[in-house]
């Protein structure tokens, strides 16, 4: 997608170079800061602090981690190590369990000597993968907002999404911002409610992606949802997922499950988008199967921003002594999704669509 114009991906190697370039996206909004990653230990502390983030961006990181560390040592212990060791980086997101297995799977099966070869084009081939992915769960989601439009006389679809999951969140395109991009491409009037997502703030991240490619946004803090959906001002809800059961329970950022329900309560059609490689087949209820990951209390009591000489500093909010609990993501019951955009269609959320349309016995 575009930055100040220029195309841009959230991951990417320079023609002929091995390196790995990502954006560090804990200085975003604020500066655009590129870094290389040069180790199993970069690659997984950029995964785990964040650096990277999104799940379809956390398995694809985690499939150029590999290659990296095959490329120093392409022994089978190496290679366990290694997958041992991203695994353990952040624990929700299927997206990485599921990019880890594929080329741990792969590389097993071929001599340790072509191994780093082989790594190198599988990781190249699972990115390439991710952006036709999320550019049709566009084509796909872009048909939902297509048919509010038209319903509306052609007014402003106005859609409401949580955290960031756009093409910051994914290789490029993104998952529930990408109809949005397409809407707006195809010249849909259309407008984003960006909840804020306390307590990182990923809100901030799809901001600037909305105002990079000038579609109309309003940032509401992460309790507003309700009240502007009781007012009429919400045509959809439209999230990602960093993890969906057979049975379509949607596990997303944290707060998500609390807009399914105002959405239910006023009958506002809620959506989650995802590419095939977030659903975990071997799961059907997210809330017993589901790890939820908790994040460190800081989080929660200190805040980053900009000082009035635009220094970016991080402050503390509360007292040392308050006690703070951090879950990162909940569980939207299968019940409160109206469908499931995948990069082959929309489907209701139930065990028998997904596996049929998946081909999943
Ligand atoms: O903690 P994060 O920022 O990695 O969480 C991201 C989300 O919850 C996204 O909504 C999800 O990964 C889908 S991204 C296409």
């Amino acid at each position: 997608m575009k930055v100040n114009g220029e195309s841009l991906r959230s991951i990417w190697r320079d023609n002929g170079s091995k390196t790995v370039k990502i954006i560090d996206q804990r200085y975003l909004p604020h500066s655009l800061e590129i870094i290389d990653l040069n180790s199993l230990n970069d690659f997984c502390e950029a995964i785990s602090e964040m650096k990277v983030r999104g799940a379809p961006l956390i398995g694809i990181t985690a499939a150029y981690a590999i290659a990296d560390s095959m490329q120093k040592d392409s022994s089978d212990s190496n290679l366990e190590n290694s997958c041992n060791s991203l695994s353990k980086t952040r624990p929700t997101a299927m997206n990485l369990f599921w990019a880890i297995n594929f080329i741990k799977e792969n590389l097993y099966k071929i001599n340790s000597d072509i191994r780093a070869d082989k790594a190198s084009k599988l990781a190249d081939q699972l990115a390439a993968e991710d952006i036709q992915k999320n550019k049709a769960i566009g084509q796909e989601g872009f048909k939902i907002i297509a048919d509010i439009s038209e319903k509306k006389n052609k007014e402003t679809v106005n859609i409401l999404t949580h955290c960031n999951a756009g093409w910051l969140a994914t290789v490029d395109w993104g998952t529930a911002l990408s109809p949005i991009f397409r809407a707006n491409r195809e010249g849909l009037k259309v407008h984003v409610w960006v909840d804020e997502t306390r307590p990182r703030n990923q809100g901030g991240l799809t901001a600037w992606e909305l105002a990079n490619e000038g579609i109309n946004h309003t940032m509401i803090v992460d309790n507003s949802g309700g009240h502007l959906m009781q007012r009429g001002m919400v045509d959809a809800v439209i999230v990602g997922s960093d993890r969906t059961t057979s049975a379509g329970d949607v596990c997303n950022k944290i707060g998500t499950y609390l807009k399914a329900l105002a959405a239910k309560d006023n009958n506002i059609p809620f959506y989650a988008a995802l590419p095939s490689s977030t659903i975990d087949w071997n799961i059907q209820n997210g809330l017993n199967d589901i790890p939820i990951e908790n994040r460190s209390s800081k989080e929660i009591d200190h805040i980053s921003g900009l000082d009035m000489d635009g220094r970016l500093e991080t402050l503390r909010i509360y007292s040392e002594s308050v006690k703070s609990l951090n879950p990162a993501f909940d569980v939207t019951p299968s019940k409160f999704v109206t469908g499931i955009i995948t990069e082959k269609g929309i489907y209701d959320p139930n065990e028998e669509a997904l596996r049929q349309a998946f081909g999943k016995k």
